[in-house]
C-alpha cells in the first residue's frame, strides 16, 4: 500500500446534516443489524466494476490500491458468514481466483510495483477467512484458500531479513521499488496473524514459533511498545535506531486478532496478558467508545488507504470477540457505540446511504465516501453479529480447505524476477518513495504518542 498523493487534499468538503438516519439499526436486534449490513454492503457493492464485461475480476478502479481489494473482498466473505447472505460469494470467489497469480501466492505480476508483504497479505488473509469461514475452495486443482494464505505465509517467512535490525520484514519485497528500506508494523503485523490463524487452524508449531518470533522482534524493535501500542514502521538505513511513531487502528486490530488465535490455542496467560495489554491500548483510538483514526481524521489527512484502517480493527474485534470470549465484556461497549455511531452518520451521496468518514460527530456525514468509508462502517456494524456464529473452523472443527505446507515454495525469495520493470517505471516508483517520505515527515506532525 502506498501513502497517496492526495495526503491533504481530503477536507470536509460537504457537511450534511442528518434528518433521520437512512440506516436503522436496533443493535438489541439480530434482524435489524442484518438489515443495516446489507443496506451497507449494497452501497460497497456500488464500487466494484471488476466483475463486468472487459473488467478485471478483483481490481477497483483508480484511486484504490490493488491491496484494498483483497481487504474489501475478506469484508464480503465476513458479511455472509456473520449474516448468511451469500448474494456476494460468485463476485469474491471470481475476484478472488483472478487474483492468484504466480506461484499461487497472491503475487500477480501486472502488480509488481504495488506489491509489498502487506499488499499480499490482505489477500492473503481474505484467504484465510474463507478457509475459517468455509467458503467452498475452487477446486478443479487449483490451490484451496488455505493453501493460498499458506503460500503467502510461506513466501514471507522466507524473506524475514536477518542483515539489518536483527529481523523483521521489509515493507517491499522487490528491491526496486522504494520503501524497501523501510520495516514496517502492517508488513510484521499481517504475518502475525497469518501464522497465529495458520496455526489455530492446523496446530503445526511451525506457525506458533514464526508467530512467537514476529512478535518478540516487534517489540525489541519498539514498532511494539512495552505497553502495547504499535508504531508505523523504521528505516533500515539507520538500522531501525528511530521509528515513526504514528499509531493506526489497524496495525492495533491485526496483533489483536493473532494474539487471540494465540490464546485461543495454547489458554496461555502470556498471550492473555498480551492481549489484555493490546485492547487496553487501543483506548488511543476511541472517544465515548467510538472508534476514531486519531491520527488523520481531526486534521482531515486521511489518504485513500488510511480511510479504510478502521474496517480492520473492526473486524478483528469481532474475530478476537469469538475467538477469546473474556474479552468480550472490553470489546462490546466499543463495537456497540462505534457501530451506532458509524451506522447514524451513513447519510450522504445521491441515496442518502453513503458513509462519511468520521463517526465521532454524532450523526453528521462529513462528505467523504469511498470504498475505506463505507467497507468501515459495514465491518462495525456485522462485526456486532458474532455471538450468532460458530466462529472459525480448523482442520478439526468443520474446515473443509485442504492444507498444502508446501505451497508458495517455488517462488524466488529475491527480486530478480520481473526484470522487465522499465525505467519509466522505476521513475514512477521514485516519485511514490517522496510521497512517502513527505507522509512521514508530514505524519510527525499530527502523531499520537
Ligand atoms: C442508488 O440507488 C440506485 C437505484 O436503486 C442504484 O442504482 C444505485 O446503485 C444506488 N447508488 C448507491 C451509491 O447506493
Ligand atoms: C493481471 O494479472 C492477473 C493475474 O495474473 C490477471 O487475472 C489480470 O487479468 C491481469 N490484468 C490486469 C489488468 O489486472
Ligand atoms: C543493528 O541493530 C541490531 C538490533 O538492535 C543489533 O543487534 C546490531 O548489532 C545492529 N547493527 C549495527 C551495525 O549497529
Ligand atoms: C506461554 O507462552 C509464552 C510465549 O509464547 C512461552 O514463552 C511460554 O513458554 C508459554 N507457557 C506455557 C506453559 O506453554
Ligand atoms: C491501559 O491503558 C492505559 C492508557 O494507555 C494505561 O495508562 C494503563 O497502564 C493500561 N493498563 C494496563 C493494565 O495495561
Ligand atoms: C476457540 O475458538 C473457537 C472458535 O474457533 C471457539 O469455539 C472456542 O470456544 C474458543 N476456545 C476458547 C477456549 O474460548
Ligand atoms: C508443519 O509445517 C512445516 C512448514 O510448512 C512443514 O514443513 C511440516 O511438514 C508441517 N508438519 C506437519 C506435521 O504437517
Amino acid at each position: 500500500m502506498k501513502f497517496s498523493s492526495t495526503l491533504g487534499a481530503l477536507g470536509a468538503s460537504s457537511i450534511l446534516l442528518s434528518g433521520t438516519a437512512a440506516i436503522t439499526l436496533d443493535i438489541s436486534s439480530p434482524d435489524s443489524i442484518k438489515e443495516a449490513a446489507k443496506s451497507l454492503s449494497t452501497n460497497l457493492r456500488t464500487y466494484y466494476t471488476g466483475d463486468k464485461l472487459g473488467d478485471t475480476p478483483g481490481n477497483l478502479p483508480d484511486p484504490y490500491y490493488w491491496w484494498e481489494c483483497g481487504a474489501m473482498f475478506n469484508a464480503f466473505i465476513d458479511y455472509w458468514y456473520y449474516t448468511g447472505d451469500d448474494q456476494y460469494n460468485t463476485m469474491t470467489t471470481q475476484a478472488m481466483e483472478h487474483q492468484i497469480g504466480d506461484y499461487n501466492a497472491f503475487m500477480p505480476e501486472n502488480q509488481t510495483k504495488t506489491l509489498g508483504n502487506d499488499d499480499q497479505a490482505f489477500w492473503g488473509m481474505a484467504a484465510m477467512s474463507a478457509a475459517e469461514n468455509k467458503l467452498p475452495d475452487l477446486g478443479d486443482g487449483k490451490p484451496s484458500w488455505l493453501a493460498l494464505a499458506q503460500a503467502v505465509f510461506n513466501t514471507q517467512k522466507s524473506r524475514w531479513d536477518q542483515t539489518t535490525c536483527a529481523g523483521g520484514l521489509r515493507w517491499q519485497i522487490f528491491t526496486f521499488n522504494n520503501g524497501y528500506n523501510y520495516k514496517n508494523t502492517i508488513s510484521n503485523g499481517c504475518f502475525f496473524n497469518i501464522a497465529s490463524r495458520l496455526y489455530k487452524y492446523l496446530g503445526n508449531d511451525t506457525y506458533s514459533d514464526w508467530a512467537e518470533k514476529a512478535w518478540e522482534w516487534e517489540l525489541a524493535s519498539g514498532l511494539m511498545s512495552s505497553d502495547y501500542h504499535y508504531y508505523d514502521g523504521t528505516d533500515d538505513t539507520t538500522n531501525c535506531t528511530i521509528i515513526n511513531k504514528i499509531q493506526w487502528t489497524y496495525n492495533a486490530g491485526v496483533h489483536m486478532a493473532g494474539a487471540a488465535a494465540m490464546w485461543n490455542v495454547t489458554q496461555n496467560d502470556t498471550w492473555k496478558g498480551r492481549l489484555t495489554g493490546v485492547i487496553n491500548a487501543t483506548s488511543v483510538f476511541f472517544k465515548d467508545n467510538v472508534m476514531t483514526e486519531v491520527a488523520c481524521e481531526n486534521n482531515g489527512k486521511c489518504d485513500v488507504d488510511q480511510r479504510s484502517f478502521k474496517a480492520y480493527l473492526a473486524r478483528w474485534m469481532g474475530y478476537t470477540a469469538i475467538v477469546a470470549p473474556w474479552t468480550r465484556d472490553s470489546l462490546d461497549p466499543l463495537l456497540q457505540a462505534s457501530a451506532q455511531a458509524a451506522a447514524k452518520q451513513c447519510t450522504g451521496g445521491t441515496n442518502q446511504t453513503s458513509c462519511g468518514l468520521r463517526w465521532i460527530d454524532n450523526g453528521v456525514n462529513d462528505g467523504s465516501f469511498g470504498v475505506g468509508e463505507q467497507m468501515a462502517a459495514m465491518e462495525v456494524v456485522q462485526a456486532l453479529l458474532y455471538p450468532q456464529v460458530s466462529g472459525p473452523a480448523t482442520q478439526k472443527v468443520g474446515g473443509l480447505s485442504e492444507s498444502n505446507p508446501d505451497a508458495g515454495a517455488d517462488a524466488p525469495t529475491t527480486a530478480v524476477i520481473f526484470n522487465s520493470i522499465t525505467t519509466g517505471d522505476k521513475a514512477g516508483a521514485s516519485i511514490l518513495t517522496l510521497l512517502v517520505l513527505v507522509g512521514i515527515l508530514v505524519g510527525a506532525w499530527w502523531m499520537v504518542s
